[in-house]
């Protein structure tokens, strides 16, 4: 099922709202990165700079078929041939990833569908142990330019809850201004 209020802008405009290598830097999404995953691609806007940052491969989940292949074309404009991008919904049918696989696991602006514990479990489940999840989220603030409705908007503290619900142990949280917040959490 894909989450409540998971549409985007247009690509372009989308892609204003984010100082992507600082998100980057404060999440912890380094050069020795293996194996990475990202929950919600969209349009690729951190799977393309995450791919050709890290050492390894990222899997790059969608449930939506036209932008799958969309970051496919990107992939291959950039001749990037470590992004995995793969149709699947991870709500219903989790991630068909062996247990402590991962590396990283990236959840975008994304936390505010309607089972989030279950996808952090599920989460937790793929992550090696020392593995990280980073999340960020538009800020619980109605003057932003985007973001899904304040009434579902996750505060960090809700996050956080959640996270911690799943098993993860906080490591940091992070104002990335303008618009987003950023939570990193280890297994
Ligand atoms: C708001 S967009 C964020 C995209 C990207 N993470 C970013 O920050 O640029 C949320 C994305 O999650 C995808 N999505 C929503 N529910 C999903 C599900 N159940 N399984 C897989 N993808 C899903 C949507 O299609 C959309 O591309």
């Amino acid at each position: 099922m894909k989450g409540r209020e998971s549409g985007m802008p247009e690509q372009h405009m989308w892609e204003t709202f984010f100082d992507i290598p600082k998100i980057l830097e404060s999440l912890e999404i380094t050069s020795s990165l293996m194996t990475v995953v990202e929950l919600g691609a969209g349009y690729g806007t951190f799977t393309i700079p995450v791919a050709k940052r890290i050492s390894g491969n990222i899997i790059a989940f969608d449930i939506e078929r036209d932008l799958i292949t969309q970051l496919k074309q990107r992939a291959q404009q950039d001749n990037l041939s470590n992004i995995q991008a793969e149709l699947r919904d991870f709500v219903d049918h989790g991630m068909k990833l062996q247990d402590s696989s991962a590396d990283y696991v990236m959840a975008f602006n994304l936390l505010h569908i309607e089972s989030p514990v279950a996808l952090l479990q599920e989460t937790y489940r793929i992550l090696k142990v020392g593995g990280k999840l980073g999340i960020i989220h538009w800020n619980y603030d109605p003057s932003t330019p985007r973001g899904p409705s304040i009434a579902i908007r996750p505060k960090p503290e809700q996050c956080i809850n959640w996270a911690t619900q799943a098993g993860f142990n906080q490591l940091a949280q992070t104002d990335l201004k303008p618009y987003h917040y950023g939570l990193l959490f280890q297994k």
